[in-house]
C-alpha cells in the first residue's frame, strides 16, 4: 500500500491535476480492474491523477497502487468527528487508514441530498487536514444563483466558510473544486470559458485574502468535462486541473483524457 509521504511527493506542486470521482458506480472488483487498465497509462511527470472510489473499494484500491504509483486515491467523503456514535458514517481518521490521502468535501449532490451545509463541510476540513488529508472542497451555484448573477459572490462565500477553520498555511495546501450545479450529471450542461472564469477568479481572490502564500493547493473545474472540452478548460487561466464524472468512469475514458489534456498543456513527454 502507498504511504502519505510517497504519494505526496508527487503531488507537491503538479502543473496539471486531473481526477475523478467514480460516485455511486463500482464493485471492488470493478474498482481493481479500473485501476489494473489505469496503470498501464504513460502519465506525464506534472501531471498529477487521482481517483476517488466507494469507501467499500478504498483499501482493495489503495493495495493495488504501487507505492510510486502517479496515482493519488482519495475518498468521497467522510464524518467530521473522530469516533463515536454516528451510524453508517465513516471518520476522517478510517479513509486514511484505508489507503485515502485526498478526501472529497461538499460535492453538490451530497448537499442538495444529504444535508450537508456550510458549516459541516467547514468541520470536515477541518477534521480531513487534522487527519493529514488533502480536502478537496467542491463549490457552485445553482442555476436560478447563475441566472440572477450571483455566482461569484455565492461561490467566493462557499469557498471562503469551507476554510473557516484552517490557519493561513492550511489554506494553502488545501484544493477547492469549481463545480457549477447546472453543468454536472447527465442534466447538466457544459459551462463556456466565460461562465467559468469570472467565478473562478473570485475563489483566487478568496485565496489570496486567506492563504499563506495568496494562493491554494490548486483550482479545479468540474461539470460535464469530456474529451471535447478538456483542452480548453485545463488551459484556462485560473484552471490547475479537472475534476471528472462520467467521461472518466471507465478506464479507456480516463486514459483519453490524460492523453488529451497532456497534449493541450504541451507537458514533457508528451
Ligand atoms: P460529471 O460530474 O463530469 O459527470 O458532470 C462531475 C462531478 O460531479 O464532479
Amino acid at each position: 500500500m502507498q504511504t502519505f509521504s510517497s504519494q505526496r511527493s508527487r503531488a507537491d506542486e503538479p502543473a496539471l491535476w486531473l481526477g475523478t470521482s467514480w460516485k455511486m458506480t463500482k464493485t471492488i472488483g470493478e474498482a481493481l480492474a479500473y485501476v489494473e487498465q489505469l496503470l498501464t497509462v504513460d502519465i506525464p511527470s506534472g501531471m498529477q491523477v487521482f481517483v476517488l472510489p466507494a469507501h467499500t473499494a478504498l483499501f482493495a484500491v489503495a493495495n493495488a497502487l504501487p507505492q510510486d504509483s502517479p496515482v493519488l486515491l482519495g475518498a468521497q467523503d467522510a464524518h467530521w468527528a473522530r469516533d463515536g456514535a454516528a451510524t453508517g458514517e465513516v471518520s476522517m481518521r478510517m479513509v486514511r487508514d484505508a489507503g485515502a490521502s485526498i478526501v472529497e468535501l461538499g460535492h453538490s449532490e451530497r448537499r442538495a441530498a444529504f444535508g450537508e451545509t456550510d458549516e459541516r463541510i467547514a468541520w470536515k476540513v477541518r477534521a480531513a487536514v487534522d487527519s493529514g488529508l488533502l480536502p478537496l472542497v467542491c463549490v457552485g451555484e445553482s442555476h436560478e444563483i447563475r441566472v440572477a448573477g450571483g455566482a461569484r459572490d455565492f461561490v467566493a462565500s462557499q469557498v471562503a466558510a469551507a476554510l473557516s477553520g484552517l490557519n493561513p498555511t492550511e489554506v494553502a495546501r488545501a484544493m477547492v473544486a469549481y463545480e457549477p450545479v447546472w453543468a454536472i450529471g447527465e442534466h447538466g450542461r457544459a459551462a463556456t470559458l466565460p461562465e467559468v472564469t469570472p467565478v473562478l477568479d473570485s475563489i483566487h481572490e478568496v485565496a489570496s485574502a486567506l492563504s499563506s502564500t495568496g494562493r491554494l493547493r490548486a483550482v479545479l473545474y468540474g461539470g460535464s468535462v469530456d474529451a471535447d472540452n478538456i483542452s480548453e478548460l485545463v488551459t484556462a487561466d485560473g484552471v490547475d486541473g479537472v475534476f471528472v464524472g462520467r467521461a472518466a468512469w471507465d478506464a479507456a475514458g480516463m486514459r483519453r483524457l490524460i492523453e488529451i489534456a497532456a497534449q493541450a498543456r504541451r507537458l514533457p513527454g508528451t
